[in-house]
C-alpha cells in the first residue's frame, strides 16, 4: 500500500498504516475530549501531537495550518478540517488556511481564474460560514504570497533528491514536484523570521496527505526548522460506497447542495439495516456499517448521549431505518438551511479579504 496525495484511494483497513508509515495513535488527554472528532476517534492517529499539546499547554507560540484545493465542491468530507481549525481557534491558536490554487493549476490542469473562483465560492465561504474567524486567521492563496516563501521552497527543492521523493509518493511529474515543495513551505514558512519565529506548527489533514508530513518533517530537520506535527482524520463514506470524493458526484454531499438535494440524497444511501422488519426486530441493525449513522456521528449528532442511545436502539431493533432516516434528514435540513445563510453573510467577508492578486 501506498499513500498518494492526488488519487482517490479507498483504506480498507486503517490499523494498517499505523506499522506501515510509522503514524502514532491519538492519546486522549483530557484537552483532546472536549473535542467530538477525537472522543468519536475521526481523527484517528498523528504525528507528535504530543509535543504540540506540550507547547500549547506551556503557552508557548504555536499555529495551525491547513489548505484546500479548489478543484471542484466542498463536500461533507472536507467539513471535519474546518470543525477541528474552529477548535484550534476557540483555543486561541493562530490558524492559517491557505488556497492550494498553484496545486489545482500544476496537477489537477485548472486554469487561475477556475481555481479562484471555485476557491471563493465553494471553500471560503463554507469555510467561514462554518466558523473560521477570520480576524483570527491568516488565509492566503499559494499565488500571492510572499518572497522569504517562496525563496523556502527553492531552498527545499535543493535539500532532496528525486530518488527520495519517488521512494515518498511513487510516480511523480514536474508539477506534482513543484506542488510537494510548496506545500512543504507552506507549513514551514510561518518559522522564518519574517513571520512567526520557530515554534510548533499542528497541521489537520486527511490521511492521504501524510506523504507530503513525511517530506515535510525531513526537510524541516535539515533545515533547523522544528518539525511539524500533524492528525489526521478517517474518510467519510461516499453515497455509492466509496470514499467520498469531489471526482465522483454520485458518491458526495456537496456544502453548496440546496437543502431539498442535500436532504433527498441523505434519504438514499446504504443504511445496515436487515432485509425486513421482522428480521431487523429480531437481530438488530448494523450502525458501524450504516451511512446514516455515519453521518450522525461525523457532522449531526454532537451529542454523546443520543448518539449512544441511537446506538443502542439500532442494535436492539428498537428502531426502524425508516425512521432513523427521517430523525437525520430533519437535522440535515436544519443544518442546510442555516449554512446557507451564514455562506450569505461570508461572501461578504470573503470578498473584503483581497486573497488574490
Ligand atoms: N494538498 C492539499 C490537498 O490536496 C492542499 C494543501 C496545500 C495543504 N498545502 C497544504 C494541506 C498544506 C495542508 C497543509 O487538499
Ligand atoms: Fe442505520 Fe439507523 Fe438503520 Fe441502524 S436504524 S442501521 S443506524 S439507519
Amino acid at each position: 500500500m501506498q499513500l498518494n496525495p492526488w488519487e482517490t484511494i479507498d483504506i480498507k483497513d486503517y490499523d494498517e498504516l499505523f506499522e506501515k508509515f510509522g503514524l502514532e495513535r491519538i492519546k486522549l488527554i483530557p484537552e483532546l475530549k472536549k473535542n467530538v472528532l477525537f472522543r468519536r476517534g475521526i481523527v484517528f492517529a498523528h504525528r507528535d501531537l504530543d509535543k504540540f499539546m506540550a507547547a500549547l499547554a506551556k503557552k508557548e507560540k504555536t499555529s495551525i495550518l491547513t489548505g484546500l484545493m479548489p478543484s471542484g465542491p466542498m463536500h461533507l468530507g472536507h467539513k471535519m478540517v474546518v470543525d477541528q481549525c474552529v477548535f484550534w481557534q476557540d483555543l486561541g491558536v493562530k490558524t492559517r488556511v491557505l488556497v492550494a490554487d498553484i496545486e489545482a493549476r500544476l496537477t489537477r490542469g485548472l486554469s487561475r481564474e477556475d481555481a479562484q473562483r471555485i476557491a471563493v465560492d465553494e471553500y471560503l465561504v463554507n469555510w467561514i460560514a462554518l466558523g473560521l474567524d477570520p480576524k483570527k486567521s491568516d488565509i492566503y492563496a499559494q499565488s500571492n504570497r510572499s518572497i522569504p516563501y517562496y525563496d523556502l521552497a527553492a531552498t527545499f527543492s535543493g535539500r532532496i533528491t528525486l530518488a527520495e521523493m519517488n521512494a515518498i509518493y511513487g510516480d511523480l511529474s514536474p508539477g506534482k514536484i513543484t506542488s510537494s515543495l510548496i506545500q512543504s513551505s507552506d507549513i514551514i514558512h510561518g518559522q522564518l523570521p519574517e513571520y512567526d519565529g520557530p515554534h510548533h506548527v499542528l497541521v489537520p489533514v486527511g490521511v492521504d496527505q501524510d506523504p507530503h508530513m513525511r517530506m515535510t518533517r525531513g526537510l524541516a530537520e535539515k533545515e533547523g526548522f522544528i518539525k511539524p506535527s500533524s492528525t489526521y482524520h478517517r474518510f467519510m463514506t461516499g453515497l455509492d460506497g466509496g470514499k467520498m470524493s469531489s471526482s465522483r458526484p454520485a458518491s458526495f454531499i456537496a456544502l453548496n447542495d440546496p437543502p431539498e438535494v442535500a436532504v433527498k440524497k441523505a434519504g438514499a444511501v446504504l443504511t445496515g439495516g436487515r432485509n425486513t422488519v421482522e428480521e431487523q426486530r429480531k437481530l438488530g441493525g448494523q450502525p458501524d456499517k450504516c451511512v446514516v449513522f455515519e453521518l450522525e456521528t461525523y457532522h449531526f449528532m454532537p451529542d454523546d448521549k443520543e448518539l449512544a442511545d441511537l446506538r443502542r436502539k439500532c442494535e436492539k431493533g428498537e428502531i426502524m431505518c425508516g425512521e432513523c432516516k427521517q430523525i437525520l434528514k430533519e437535522r440535515m435540513r436544519k443544518f442546510f438551511v442555516d449554512l446557507g445563510k451564514k455562506r450569505e453573510k461570508a461572501r461578504k467577508t470573503v470578498e473584503k479579504l483581497s486573497i488574490f492578486r
